[in-house]
């Protein structure tokens, strides 16, 4: 990897561990500042810390945010504008998986709350850094938002729960929005989502439905999370918006992604759902 991001402001979200925490040593050892993003303030502390050792970077910071609340999320945007006037690079890649169907603070579904209305709602709210910056927003999702599930848009899953239904719901929603908002962006910054493929990490046991006493294991047949993050760097480095990647390469994502009239009443909704007018 021999990207040259020096001086260029990043945000990744879920950094402390998996394809977050990978992602941002690339940028790191690429020479970006970069914001690291999650839950809890002794993870992220640790992961800048090892951060730094691992890459002798020192423009490496933290701001703790439970992403499932929108408040939060708010919390964060201001927090991040106290400390920066431009985002260059803003990698939505956090997530949840759970068996039970959980309610956030909001009332919201908890997986669509954190996978989805999360990177919708900061990326907003951080719109005009990133267009200030001209950057680029990169949307961490899956190849499995082709997967069919019932009743895509019951975000709350009201009419039942199922795990892998109420993830699939939240990366299809992360690449139709991402695909609508390069449409609305045009040319001012760029808008781009991946699918990392299977990647030795906890969200994957999980979705897997593995044991945990057999994930050591287990993550050990899979890629380490660096292969995710060369893809996240190529993304970020290489030009173009409105792009879908899997295995690395650009591919046409599902008939319902590319769906326009789908993407319109889903970013409706979550604006709706997070206070935010429609433009
Ligand atoms: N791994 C795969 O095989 C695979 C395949 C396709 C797509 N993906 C996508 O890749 C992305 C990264 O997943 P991963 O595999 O690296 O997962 P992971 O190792 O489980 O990491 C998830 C990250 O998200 C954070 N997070 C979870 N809930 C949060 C919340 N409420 N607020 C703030 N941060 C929160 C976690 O922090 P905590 O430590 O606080 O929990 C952790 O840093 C996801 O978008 C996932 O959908 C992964």
């Amino acid at each position: 990897m021999h990207s040259n991001l020096t001086g260029k402001v990043c945000m990744v979200t879920g950094a402390n561990r998996g394809i977050g925490y990978a992602t941002s040593v690339a940028l790191a050892r690429a020479g970006a500042i970069v914001t690291l993003v999650g839950r809890d303030p002794a993870r992220l502390e640790s992961a800048r810390d090892a951060i730094r050792r691992t890459t002798g970077a020192d423009r490496i910071d933290y701001l703790p945010a439970d992403l499932a609340s929108q408040a939060a999320v708010r919390s964060l945007a201001e927090r991040f504008r106290d400390r920066h006037d431009r985002l260059d690079v803003l990698v939505n890649n956090a997530a949840t998986i759970s068996e039970q169907r959980q309610v956030t603070v909001d009332g919201r579904e908890r997986t669509f709350a954190v996978n989805h209305l999360a990177y919708f709602l900061l990326t907003r709210l951080l719109l005009d850094l990133l267009v200030a910056a001209h950057g680029v927003v990169v949307n961490v999702a899956a190849s499995r938002h082709r997967d069919a599930v019932e009743g895509i848009e019951d975000i709350d899953s009201l009419t039942g729960y199922e795990m892998r239904s109420a993830y699939i719901r939240s990366k299809l929603a992360n690449v139709s929005f991402t695909l609508e908002l390069a449409r609305r962006l045009g040319a001012s910054a760029r808008a781009n989502s991946f699918c990392p493929g299977a990647t030795a990490t906890e969200a994957l046991m999980q979705f897997a439905r593995i044991p945990p006493e057999q994930w050591q294991q287990r993550l050990a047949q899979y890629p380490s999370p660096d292969t995710a993050a060369e893809v996240a760097m190529s993304v970020i480095t290489s030009p173009g918006t409105g792009r879908y990647l899997e295995d690395g390469v650009d591919v046409t994502p599902s008939p319902q992604a590319l769906d326009q009239d789908l993407a319109r009443r889903l970013w409706s909704r979550c604006s709706a759902l997070t206070g935010l007018p429609e433009d």
